[in-house]
């Protein structure tokens, strides 16, 4: 099989096509014919050498796909060969073969090709587990997401319109804001405008329920004081550094507010394997009922994968990047 690998860490142009033999599913594990895989951040930030890898995984990078499963390791139940399934990896998604454990798949939903679907898996799971989970946003709160037209963010603010929740979120310029707009959300320019004066103002001092933030340190000040009484802020993502310098402890005190934050890849499998099922039992419903698609920005061909992620890199996008990685056509 062909799979793309991370030939040294740098630029876009390390990322090389190589040849590879075709894996064989352990137990547990699920033999998947790859049409489809996701591009995400943290592929992005593992090229550079800039994550944390959990230990024994890949190094092939790619977080998701979509695809057909062609063999079954020992002991899974409720896949097999033939199933059109998308799944969360532990990485080698770049691949046209990749092994996912069998509690990391979803059926791909009825309606969906496979770009879609691959589409799905990483930003699905992390504001799921982080925003709901972590961070129990319910129907009636307010919340504030942060890189809103992002991946995470336009799944994040696809899922608050969804289920109740009143959304506002930052975006760097105002084709990004009314991106925002159209998903229903409250757009913030965070280079003309103050995120947290504009909050506490749109609130009447109150703030929100629950911030989700992928910028770390440079915003973390400016979170908590955004935050209502008892809320809660989930770190995701450091885009604007890991060291919050000037902290206002008081608040944390005044308002009982919640820190926490999280990274999918280190969850263990039973933690995905949980998740997937909340998803296929409270989101894959929506989904097949043609709510919440996902935002896709561009499809590019499996041997472009340094040109897709200069693409996430240069910041023009608006949603997902997917790469397209076999042609067969979607029986759907
Ligand atoms: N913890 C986890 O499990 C987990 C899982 C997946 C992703 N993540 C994290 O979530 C974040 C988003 O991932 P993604 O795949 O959705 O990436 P993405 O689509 O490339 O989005 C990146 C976002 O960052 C914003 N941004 C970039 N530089 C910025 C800056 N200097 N100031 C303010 N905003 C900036 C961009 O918005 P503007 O262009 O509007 O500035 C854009 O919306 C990343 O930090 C990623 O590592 C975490």
């Amino acid at each position: 099989m062909t799979q793309i690998v991370i030939s040294a860490p740098g630029e876009p142009s390390v990322l090389r096509a190589q040849g590879a033999p075709v894996p064989t599913p352990a137990a547990g594990d699920v033999l998947v014919r790859v049409e489809a895989a996701g591009i995400n951040r943290p592929d992005v930030l593992q090229r550079q050498g800039h994550y944390p890898m959990p230990p024994g995984v890949t190094p092939v990078p790619g977080l998701e796909i979509a695809g057909v499963v062609v063999a079954v390791g020992p002991g899974v139940d409720g896949w097999a060969p033939g199933d059109r399934v998308c799944g969360l990896t532990n990485g080698g998604g770049y691949a046209e073969f990749c092994l996912v454990p069998a509690g990391q798949l979803l059926p791909i939903p009825r309606g969906f090709d496979a770009v879609q679907a691959a589409a799905l898996p990483e930003t699905f799971f992390t504001v799921w587990a982080n925003l709901f989970g972590l961070g129990r946003a319910r129907a009636g709160d307010r919340v504030l997401i942060h890189g809103g037209s992002s991946g995470i963010g336009t799944t994040a603010l696809l899922l608050c319109r969804e289920f109740g929740i009143e959304a506002f979120a930052t975006a760097g310029d105002e084709a990004k804001c009314d991106a925002i707009r159209a998903l229903g959300g409250t757009a913030i320019q965070y280079r003309t405008t103050d995120f947290s004066e504009t909050i506490l103002q749109a609130t009447d001092g109150r703030g929100v329920d629950v911030v989700l933030d992928i910028m770390g340190g440079s915003y973390f000040d400016r979170n908590l004081s955004v935050l209502a009484r008892d809320g809660r802020l989930v770190v995701i993502g450091f885009m604007g550094g890991r060291y919050a310098t000037s902290v206002d402890l008081q608040s944390l005190v005044l308002k009982r507010v919640v820190v926490t934050g999280s990274t999918m890849r280190s969850r263990s499998p039973e933690e995905k394997a949980e998740i997937a099922r909340e998803l296929r039992e409270r989101v894959w419903p929506v989904l097949e009922a043609g709510r919440c698609l996902p935002v896709l920005d561009r499809v590019f061909p499996f041997l472009e994968a340094a040109e897709a992620h200069r693409h996430m890199e240069s910041g023009a996008h608006v949603g997902k990047i997917v790469l397209r990685v076999s042609e067969t056509p979607s029986p759907l």
